[in-house]
C-alpha cells in the first residue's frame, strides 16, 4: 500500500507541496494542542467532552464551531469546515500549508527543518515581490520626472494631491512599448519571472512588451505591506478604463483589498467598502482613512475574513446605479447573520441640466464635501433598512392590489428575521408604509412565519428519510459512488482512529477495495503512519489533503462510533466493503475467466473471498 509521494505538485489551491520531515511534523503538531490554538482565536466554552465557539470562518451568532481535544480536531456544523490545527491555521492565517507550519513553528519554538524544494518556491514567490516592488519604484520614479508629466495632469484634474500620491505609492507607466522590460531586465530579472508577474506580455511571435502604457499605476498593496499586484487607468476615455495584474503566484484578487494597508492603521472604528479604486484615493484625502475597495469585483468570503481582524462594522457604499444596488444585495447576503454590523450608505443621485445621474464616492466628495459625506455616514441605514427600501420600491403603494402584494412579499422578508425586536420595529415601519394597521401587518408576519418553520420542517423531514444522502460531501468531486460501501469505509476509518488496537498487524482490506477514493487514500495514510509507529490522527493527514478533503475527512471523524461493539463493527464494515467491491469488479460470474482463476484461489485457500 502506497500514499502519494510528498513532493507531488498541488492538484488545487491548499493542497501544498510538503517536503517537511514527517518527525518533525508529528512533534509540532504534538506540541500544538488545538485548544490552545483555537482559543487564541475564538472563545470557547466547554459542553461536555468538547468545546464550543462562534464559527471564525463563517458568519453567526449562535456557536456551532467545535474543538475535540481528544480527537485534536475542530468541526464547524454550520459551514462544515474542520480539520487539524494546522488546517486552522491556514484557514484563519490565510496561509498556504508549509507557511502554517512555520507559523506554528514558531508559536511552539521548534526550529523549522527546511528543504531545498521549499526554499526554491519561497525564493520563488520572494523573487516576484521584489520584481514588483521594484516595478512599483520604477512607475514611481517615472511620475516625478518630466516624462511623467501626462498622469501628473490626469492627477491634477482629479484633483489628487502630491501627498495623497506618494501616500498610495503611485506611479506612472509611459506611452512606449519596453520603458519596464528594459529597466527591470537590467536589474537582473528573466524574461520568465517578468512574465509570472504579469508585468510583460508575450506576442504571437515570442516577443515582450510591457502590459501597462500610457496609464496611471496603483500599486496594490496587501496588509503585510508587499506590492502584489498593479491596477491602473488610462489618462482618457479610452477602454479598458482600469486594467489590473491578472492572478499570480502572489497575488489572489479574492484575498486582496484595495486600501486595506493603510485603512487597517485608521482611527475610525468601522470600515468603508467602495467599488472604485480612486474612490477610496479620494476619501483617504478627504479624511476617511478607512476606506477599501474590491477593484470592481463582488466582495468575497475571503474578504469578510481578512477585514474581520480589523474591524466588526462595515459601511458599504456602492455607487447609486442598478450594478451597485445588486453588488449591495449580494454583499448584504454574504454578511448575513455575520459577526459584523453592516451599514448601507446611499448616495444620493445628481441633479444635471435637468436629469438626475449616477454617483460615486469621488463624485459626491468632489461635488458636496466631505462634511456631507460625515453625516451621509452617520446617517447611512443598516442592512434591514435597505433592503425593506428596496422591497418597497418595486410595489405602487398607492395601488390597493399592489399593497397587499407588497404586505405578502414583506411580511415574508420581516418573518425571516431572527431578532425579534428588529422584527417588531420593521414589522411597524413596514405598516406604516402599506398603510394599515401594525396588528395587521404583525397578523401577516406571524402566518409567514408558520409558513416558513413547515418550509423548513419539510425540509428536515426530507433529509431525515435520506439520511444517507445528507452526508454526501458537499464537493462534487468527493461525492460518493457506492454510500453502502461508503458508510463502512466511513466507520473504519472512524475505529481506526479511535482504536486502532482493534485491528491486526497486516491491513484487513486494501485501499483498491474503498469505493471512495478518498476515505481509500485516508485508510493508507493513516495505516501508514501505524505501521510507522506514528500517531494515528487527522491532524496528521493534513499536508496530504486538500482543505475540501480534510473537512470532509473531520466531518466523517466527528460522527459518533460506538466502542462497545468495536470488534463486531470491524467485522461488518469489512464484509460490507468486500462484498460491494466484489460487485463492482462486475462480480466473479460476470468474467468466466475470472471466475475460474477466483474458485481455483478458493481451493488453494489462499484468501478467497465470499460474494454475496
Ligand atoms: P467604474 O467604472 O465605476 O469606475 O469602476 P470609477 O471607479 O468611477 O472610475 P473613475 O472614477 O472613472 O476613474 C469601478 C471599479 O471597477 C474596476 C476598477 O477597480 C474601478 O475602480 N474596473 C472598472 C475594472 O477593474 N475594469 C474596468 O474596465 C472598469
Ligand atoms: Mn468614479
Amino acid at each position: 500500500m502506497t500514499i502519494g509521494k510528498y513532493g507531488k505538485t498541488d492538484r488545487k489551491e491548499g493542497l501544498c507541496h510538503m517536503a517537511f520531515p514527517q518527525s518533525f511534523l508529528d512533534e509540532l503538531i504534538a506540541r500544538s494542542d488545538i485548544v490552545d490554538v483555537v482559543g487564541s482565536y475564538v472563545q470557547l466554552t466547554r459542553k461536555g467532552a468538547n468545546l464550543f465557539g462562534l464559527c471564525p470562518f463563517h458568519s453567526e451568532k449562535t456557536g456551532s464551531f467545535s474543538v475535540s481535544p481528544d480527537k485534536q480536531i475542530y468541526y464547524c456544523f454550520g459551514c462544515k469546515r474542520g480539520g487539524g490545527v494546522v488546517n486552522f491555521i491556514m484557514e484563519e492565517e490565510n496561509l498556504p500549508f508549509p507557511d502554517a507550519v512555520r507559523f506554528l513553528a514558531k508559536r511552539a519554538g521548534l526550529e523549522v527543518p527546511e528543504e531545498d524544494g521549499d526554499r526554491e518556491a519561497g525564493r520563488r514567490r520572494q523573487r516576484l515581490l521584489d520584481l514588483n516592488r521594484d516595478a512599483a519604484r520604477f512607475y514611481y520614479q517615472l511620475l516625478q520626472q518630466p516624462e511623467g508629466q501626462a498622469v501628473q495632469d490626469y492627477l491634477a484634474r482629479r484633483r489628487i494631491t502630491r501627498r495623497t500620491a506618494v501616500k498610495f505609492g503611485m506611479g506612472a507607466s509611459l506611452d512606449a512599448w519596453d520603458v519596464l522590460l528594459t529597466a527591470m531586465t537590467k536589474k537582473g530579472y528573466t524574461k520568465t519571472e517578468l512574465l509570472e508577474a504579469g508585468l510583460v506580455v508575450q506576442n504571437r511571435n515570442g516577443g515582450l512588451y510591457d502590459k501597462f502604457r500610457n496609464r496611471l499605476m496603483l500599486p496594490v498593496i496587501d496588509t503585510r505591506g508587499d506590492v502584489v499586484a498593479f491596477g491602473s487607468r488610462v489618462l482618457d476615455k479610452s477602454e479598458p478604463k482600469y486594467m489590473n495584474s491578472s492572478e499570480t503566484p502572489v497575488y489572489s484578487k479574492r484575498r486582496v483589498l484595495y486600501g486595506l494597508n493603510l485603512a487597517k492603521k485608521s482611527k475610525r472604528s468601522n470600515i468603508i467598502l467602495c467599488e472604485g479604486n480612486l474612490d477610496i484615493v479620494t476619501l483617504h484625502q478627504a479624511g476617511f482613512d478607512n476606506a477599501v475597495a474590491s477593484m470592481g469585483t463582488a466582495l468575497t468570503v475571503e474578504q469578510t475574513r481578512l477585514l474581520s481582524r480589523f474591524t466588526k462594522e462595515l459601511v458599504l457604499c456602492y455607487d447609486n446605479d442598478n450594478a451597485g444596488k445588486i453588488a449591495t444585495e449580494r454583499a448584504l447576503q454574504i454578511l448575513n447573520n455575520s459577526e459584523f454590523s453592516v451599514k448601507v450608505l446611499q448616495l444620493p443621485r445628481r441633479l444635471v441640466d435637468g436629469e438626475y445621474v449616477k454617483q460615486d464616492a469621488d463624485d459626491f466628495i468632489k461635488f458636496q464635501g466631505p462634511d456631507a459625506f460625515e453625516r451621509l455616514l452617520n446617517g447611512s441605514e443598516n442592512g434591514t433598512e435597505f433592503r425593506m427600501a428596496q422591497v418597497a420600491g418595486k410595489y405602487d403603494l398607492a395601488n390597493d392590489e399592489s399593497r397587499i402584494a407588497y404586505c405578502e412579499e414583506i411580511s415574508d422578508f420581516l418573518a425571516g428575521l431572527s431578532n425579534a425586536v428588529e422584527r417588531e420595529i420593521y414589522t411597524t415601519r413596514a405598516a406604516e408604509a402599506a398603510k394599515i394597521t401594525p396588528e395587521a401587518m404583525k397578523l401577516e408576519v406571524q402566518r409567514a412565519f408558520k409558513r416558513r418553520i413547515s418550509r423548513e420542517r419539510r425540509a428536515e423531514l426530507r433529509k431525515d428519510l435520506n439520511p444517507a444522502a445528507q452526508r454526501q460531501p458537499k464537493e462534487r468531486t468527493l461525492r460518493y459512488e457506492n454510500v453502502r460501501s461508503a458508510r463502512a469505509e466511513e466507520g473504519i476509518l472512524r475505529l481506526l482512529l479511535l482504536d486502532d488496537s482493534l485491528f491486526p498487524p497486516d491491513p484487513p482490506i486494501q485501499e483498491e477495495q474503498f469505493s471512495s477514493p478518498l476515505l481509500g487514500r485516508a485508510f493508507a495514510a493513516l495505516w501508514q503512519a501505524r505501521s510507522c509507529g506514528r500517531p494515528v490522527a487527522i491532524a496528521t493527514l493534513t499536508g496530504l489533503f486538500s482543505p475540501e478533503e480534510m473537512s470532509h475527512l473531520t466531518s466523517v471523524c466527528q460522527q459518533p462510533e460506538s466502542v462497545q461493539n468495536a470488534r463486531q463493527a470491524l467485522t461488518d464494515y469489512i464484509r460490507i466493503i468486500q462484498t460491494e467491491a466484489a460487485k463492482r469488479s462486475g462480480g466473479v460470474n460476470a468474467d468466466p475467466l475470472l471466475a475460474a482463476a477466483e474458485k481455483y484461489k478458493d481451493k488453494k485457500g489462499t484468501g478467497g473471498k465470499q460474494h454475496g
